[in-house]
């Protein structure tokens, strides 16, 4: 038997529909096959904000073909996976019902062994994935949905430093975009309107820096952005270019302080107990964001750990980084069988108690 492993995974949490296919040999660099990552953005735009049942009907309806397009481009059948992983939550849960029945399915037609993959462990196992990067190491997660400092102590124990107490900063990004008339994905356009604002012109609030934890919140900031631009509308009876890019600008700044401030914290409690292991991962979309990577890599510098951004289109939501998260679950022996459910809330971090938010996206943990 050889130790070559090839996974099916399948992602369907929120609003990408995705199927991937990824290989491994012990002590080689993990290849990834195909991955395919179909997006719902169009379906959601007339709603700012993702609705959980076209969501789900979409999912449905695209998950049987992002299947066989990930199996047509990794040149495999599904005779060929020695598995399938399948995203079981946390997140919208008519999405996640449509992944776990479809990989069932799968499994009941051809044999194969079922794994289910917590969608947050796929994020924070995904370092491993691309680098290789070995146990324990910090990670944080800052997307739509998600927004945490996690220990990843081994494939399956984590420990969570801290995270937002509401929305996520991409949902407080895309929030931003629509007061703002920006398009959606709002974190983009946001981060390119900046780029011609003057960050300091609007001191909006930097929430939580007075707590010593690693706690953040982002909600408040949205109020903040609201009424300064309602404030700039009533003075000026409308928003100019400038005031728009100003507003972007300043936004964008409270928000990156915050992350920064909170991960300098989070990094000299991590490398207080884990000394010989400096490194700091990051995945998630905002992780896409120019202005928080320098800081974050700033942070890094003066810490003396490695910091480690994965490729964008790994860092947001894909079925590569839970194939590969089953595949380290297989590993290790891990199997599930037809009575895997789809859980809506599934916290990585047993011990600590789930921090629940109202996020557009469903805060997810
Ligand atoms: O990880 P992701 O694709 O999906 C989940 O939320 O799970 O992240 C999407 C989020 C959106 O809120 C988007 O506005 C934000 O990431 N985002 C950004 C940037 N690119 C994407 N936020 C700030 N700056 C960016 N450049
Ligand atoms: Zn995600």
């Amino acid at each position: 038997m050889t130790d070559t492993l090839t996974i099916l995974g399948l992602e369907s949490s929120c609003d990408d529909t995705a199927a991937a296919v990824v290989r491994h040999t012990p002590g080689q660099p993990a290849e990834i096959l195909s991955s395919v990552v179909v997006g719902q953005t169009d379906l959601h735009a007339d709603f700012g904000g993702v609705v959980p049942e076209i969501a789900a009907r979409a999912h449905a309806e695209k998950i049987d073909g992002c299947v066989e397009a990930a199996l047509t481009n990794a040149s495999l059948t599904l005779l060929e996976m020695d598995g399938i992983a399948v995203t079981a939550g946390p997140g919208l849960i008519g999405g996640v019902i449509s992944g776990v029945m479809c990989a069932k399915g799968l499994c009941a037609g051809s044999g194969l062994p079922l794994i289910g993959v917590n969608h947050l462990a796929g994020h924070a196992l995904t370092p491993r994935l691309t680098d290789g990067v070995q146990f324990p190491y910090l990670m944080l997660l800052v997307s739509g949905g998600h927004c945490q400092f996690l220990i990843a102590h081994d494939v399956d124990e984590f420990t969570r430093l801290g995270g937002t107490i509401d929305d996520a900063p991409g949902e407080a990004f895309d929030k931003t975009a629509k007061l703002l008339g920006l398009p959606q994905p709002g974190g983009p356009a946001v981060e390119v309107e900046a780029l011609s604002g003057n960050p300091k012109r609007f001191p909006l609030p930097r929430p939580l820096l007075d707590r010593p934890d690693c706690d953040m919140s982002f909600s408040g900031l949205k109020t903040a952005l609201l009424r300064t631009r309602d404030a700039v509308v009533a003075e000026d009876g409308g928003l100019r270019r400038q005031d728009r890019a100003d507003l972007c600008a300043s936004f964008q700044s409270a928000v990156s302080d915050v992350l920064v401030a909170k991960t300098r914290r989070a990094l000299r409690l991590y490398l207080e107990q884990n000394p010989a292991r400096p490194t700091l991962a990051v995945a998630g979309g905002v992780a896409a964001n120019q202005k928080l990577r320098a800081g974050l890599e700033t942070v890094c510098a003066e810490q003396s750990a490695a910091f480690i951004a994965p490729p964008l289109a790994l860092c947001t939501d894909n079925a590569a980084m839970i194939a590969w998260a089953g595949m380290e679950r297989f590993r290790q022996g891990h199997r599930d069988d037809f009575t895997l459910s789809a859980r809506p809330r599934w916290p990585l971090d047993r011990k600590s108690p789930s921090m629940l938010g109202s996020g557009k996206k469903g805060a997810k943990a």
